[in-house]
């Protein structure tokens, strides 16, 4: 199930690579359609993960968090999903910013201000890149790896099913758009 997770992060990395790319050719209608779509795309997964991930990890039995042979402690479990939630935090809050930008340019045909706002959207998705690289090991590395560890097969395949579920839910203008191999 992990690597339904771990596929859709390489799909955002994908996103995140076009919207560069049209900010740096300085084309405004292609780099609000990419930033729209990556902003949708990670509220999706973020969503995924909250409603969950979170809660299966989490709601493991106490008798699998022993702190020993190979299983996490309670503590280390929290610790980490805090980090990752105040993450996604920043996320939306840093994209949304992104977003109110390219709202506030459109109708606006001033070249200088077009530039500067691109400028602006383009640091502020660098800054997303950066910490989503780091949250992504994070997971990839350490916490998607518990749901073997924590969860017996039948929970292990109920995460997957709602997982694959929510990442499906994608807003209805992005249907056709968006490729979607989750299956
Ligand atoms: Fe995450
Ligand atoms: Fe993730």
């Amino acid at each position: 199930m992990r690597d339904v997770l771990e596929r859709d992060h390489e799909e955002l990395d994908g996103v995140l690579g076009e919207l560069l790319l049209a900010l740096d050719h300085g084309d405004p209608d292609e780099s609000f359609a990419q930033l729209d779509l990556l902003w949708a795309r990670l509220a999706v997964h973020i969503r995924a993960e909250h409603l969950c991930l979170f809660p299966a990890i989490l709601g493991a039995p106490q008798a699998f968090l022993p702190g020993s042979g190979g299983t996490p402690r309670l503590e280390e479990v929290q610790s980490a999903i805090g980090v990752l939630r105040s993450d996604h935090d920043f996320f939306m809050h840093e994209l949304a910013k992104a977003v109110n930008l390219m709202r506030a340019m459109e109708g606006i045909s001033d070249a200088g201000v077009v530039k500067e706002t691109l400028r602006e959207v383009r640091s502020i998705v660098l800054s997303v890149r950066t910490r989503l690289s780091s949250h992504n090991q994070l997971e990839e590395n350490q916490v998607y790896g518990w749901i073997d560890v924590l969860l017996d097969e039948t929970g292990r395949s109920a995460l997957d099913a709602h997982v694959r579920h929510e990442l499906e839910n994608l807003p209805l203008r992005f249907i056709g758009v968006a490729k979607n191999s989750h299956n």
